[in-house]
């Protein structure tokens, strides 16, 4: 019945995590999947969170179905975090905005809407791009293509083959983009090269879908956004998948949003009103439980504003880190310009390793990495960084 089934083989990151999880050896270290450990290589329970669950603890809420498209609380945090609650669009009520299952699940419930209401649309991810996004619109029917952006010769984006690209596209192509923290390497556009990007994309008739799922551990929460803003700004209908799986350290109750910008207030309504029918078709409504925590912290002035404290924290460990294996790696391998580790921004280090050289690491070293080479910087600590820099240097001998 089933041989004709193709093997999976597995995801190149969660399966990672797995192999992981049941190598034996004491020393390994787990650089491969985009989560946040803190000092101790622990995952963290944010105090904010920890305040908002004992509440909830005290007073458990009956379970309802939540409506399709989430909660209006939880929307309007989504909404303020990425355009800021005195937004014209969002005052005008011009963003149509839903509660999703992560990060992922906003990808997937906005390709579902594109591809039914702009079926000739095709689907463009940077070079290289977090392997998800591939799958997850190939998997909604789209015929996904890369453009140009990473370089490995400066350790840079390639930006004028990437303008050039985007200029050869058909209208309504969608261009799928990380405002921040890009994802595998850690190299950013300047809020320069956003504005010359999002003029070719209007120009163009271009539908950007932004990923943001690191909103926070580039510069800061308003920074991080300015693609996102700007974008608004400049009338385009921008899709915006967010996720607070990392900045509330929330992974497993896959609490995201997606936000759509559109020309008036009636377009947003309809296009709300896809979202709701696209979600109820595929998982009929989102969990409460991460609502209700999400929606505690966001909506509480101190919370919040401890929140932003404690993402600091997670954001500033991480450039620790950055600092010193470059240190260590310049030290120890003499010669080799290791600077791209501090200059790289948010989780992700787009090492420059091979594939040889990673496989390596986890067979004689049990460090584990995505095969690309990006490492996850947050999953260094003060106990195993010389550990991991001797490993290097070993590997780049
Ligand atoms: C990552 O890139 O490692 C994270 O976004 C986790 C995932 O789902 O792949």
């Amino acid at each position: 019945m089933f041989q004709h089934v193709e093997f999976y083989p597995g995801d190149p990151i969660l399966g990672l995590m797995e192999k992981y999880n049941q190598d034996p050896r004491s020393e390994k270290v787990n650089l491969g999947v985009g989560v946040y450990y803190d000092g101790e290589g622990r995952l963290p329970v944010l105090e904010c969170v920890k305040t908002v669950e004992r509440a909830l603890a005290e007073t458990p809420r009956p379970r309802g179905y939540l409506p399709m498209e989430g909660t209006p609380a939880y929307r309007a945090a989504c909404q303020k975090l990425l355009f800021g609650a005195d937004n014209p669009a969002v005052k005008e009520g011009r963003i149509a905005t839903i509660q999703s299952l992560g990060g992922s699940g906003a990808l997937r419930v906005g390709a579902d809407f594109i591809r039914e209401w702009f079926p000739q649309a095709k689907c463009y991810v940077s070079n290289p791009t977090w392997g998800n996004h591939v799958s997850i619109f190939e998997g909604a029917g789209f015929e996904v293509g890369k453009y140009p952006y990473y370089d490995p010769a400066t350790i840079g984006v390639k930006f004028q083959e990437m303008k050039d690209f985007f200029r050869t596209l058909n209208e309504n192509d969608v261009l799928i983009l990380h405002p921040c923290c890009h994802n595998p390497t850690g190299v950013d556009l300047t809020r320069e090269q956003w504005d010359e990007l999002l003029g070719i994309i209007k120009e163009k008739k271009l539908i950007p879908f932004m990923d943001i799922a690191y909103q926070g551990f580039a510069d800061d929460m308003e920074s991080d956004v300015y693609a996102v803003r700007r974008a608004v700004e400049l009338g385009l209908p921008v899709f915006v998948s967010s996720s607070f799986s990392k900045n509330l350290s929330l992974y497993g109750e896959r609490v995201g949003g997606l936000s759509v910008a559109c020309p008036s207030a009636e377009e947003a309504k309809l296009v709300l009103g896809q979202l709701k029918f696209t979600v109820r078709r595929i998982y009929s409504s989102p969990p409460s439980h991460g609502n209700a925590v999400v929606d505690g912290v966001m909506n509480n002035e101190d919370l919040f504003k401890q929140w932003e404290g404690e993402v600091y924290e997670m954001r500033d460990r991480i450039r620790a880190m950055r600092s010193r294996l470059q240190e260590v790696l310049s030290a120890k391998v003499p010669g080799r310009d290791f600077g791209y580790f501090t200059k790289q921004r948010g989780m992700f280090s787009f090492t420059g390793l091979s594939p040889e050289q990673v496989e390596r690491l986890q067979k004689e070293f049990a460090i584990y990495m995505v095969s690309n080479g990006r490492m996850c910087v947050a999953g260094l600590n003060e106990k195993n960084i010389d550990y991991v820099a001797n490993a290097f240097a070993e590997v780049l001998k």
